[in-house]
């Protein structure tokens, strides 16, 4: 039997030259070794405001990039999460084991408060459960997230021990989390302390893998580095430079040894042009494959309907194991 992988991306944004990275190194491998559930977790993003235009629009181009990207729509199941019903069924029996003061302590809920001081939702506050629903729901073992999920994580675990203590064992299984774990790391652009992400404000900080050529040699060409001259990785004192030289050493498969022995000599400048060409280079044909898909939103439209048929079976099983553990009646 193989292990379970399942991972959601809210749909916000547009994926990253970091996905990209994290991708091309991962779900090949992935795809073989487990079984692979990737969803588009389209009702965690009505946490905040949504125009239904652009959330429908964002939905299809987000599952677009994923199979441009090279995901493999036979091989994982991909869907959307608004399309199997037992992600808000599950939600609400674990919302009735969740305890206020764990919801209180997350982090997550407090900084977006802040942040959306005019629509603070209870939705944003349960944000957690759900998530959490999505994880036991498929029974997965590995869930990967970033540094910012971790929390979330563990409230997950512990809602499985509010459920066996209440009901008894054997009804979930305990999922890891796998954080940080998957390849290499990209930075941002002009803040190279931080993750490049995807729900970044401001736009310079990362590349989208559907950006246009012009827009990705500004970003890459402007991206901020130390005053230094020589080309060479460190981390601590060339953050920006050893970014740049990261996402290189990726894409053209050169070591970072490799890449300052070529760059002896010459300056930051001449490794951002060459980096810039080789990003636009490689996105190239992610662009032209998600600019194909978007054009055909039937055939979309087919994809996620079968990828969640596959997954509804597997989330109903669940919800009845939970229903019949917790006393609700068969229908
Ligand atoms: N909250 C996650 C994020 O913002 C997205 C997400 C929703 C998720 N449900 C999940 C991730 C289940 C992993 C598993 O990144």
């Amino acid at each position: 039997m193989k292990k379970t992988i399942l991972s959601g991306s809210t749909v916000t944004g547009d994926l990253t030259l970091g996905n990209y990275i994290g991708a091309i190194n991962n779900w090949k491998k992935l795809q073989d070794d487990y079984d692979c559930l990737y969803f588009l977790a389209d009702l965690h993003a009505l946490t905040v405001f949504q125009d239904p235009k652009v959330l429908r629009e964002r939905t299809y181009s987000f599952f677009a990039q994923y199979l441009a990207l090279g995901l493999d729509p036979q091989k994982n199941i991909i869907f959307v999460q608004s399309q199997v019903p037992e992600h808000t069924e599950l939600s609400w029996i674990l919302t009735c084991l969740t305890p206020l003061g764990y919801l209180n302590r997350m982090t997550q809920f407090k900084e977006k408060s802040e942040k959306h001081v005019k629509n603070i939702n209870a939705g944003l506050y349960t944000y957690p459960i759900l998530m959490a629903s999505d994880i036991l729901l498929y029974q997965a073992d590995m869930v990967p997230v970033g540094e910012d999920q971790r929390q979330h994580m563990e409230l997950c675990r512990d809602i499985v021990g509010f459920f066996e203590n209440r009901y008894g064992a054997g009804t979930f299984k305990m999922p890891e989390a796998y954080v940080g774990k998957m390849g290499a790391r990209v930075m941002s652009l002009q803040d190279p302390e931080k993750k490049m992400s995807k729900s970044d404000e401001n736009e310079k900080n990362f590349v989208s893998i559907i950006d246009e050529a012009k827009s990705i040699e500004k970003k890459i060409k402007s991206a901020a580095t130390d005053s230094g001259t020589e080309v060479k990785f460190d981390l601590e004192n060339k953050a920006g430079l050893s970014n740049l030289m990261t996402i290189y050493s990726v894409l053209s498969g050169k070591t970072t040894e490799q890449i300052e022995s070529d760059y002896m000599g010459k300056m930051y400048g001449h490794l951002k042009v060459d980096l810039a060409e080789l990003v636009v280079e490689t996105l190239k044909p992610v662009r032209e494959k998600y600019l194909d898909l978007m054009k055909n939103k039937d055939y979309l439209d087919q994809l996620m309907k079968s990828g969640a048929d596959r997954a509804r079976p597997r989330a109903q099983a669940t919800v009845r194991k939970v229903y019949d553990a917790v006393g609700l009646v068969k229908s």
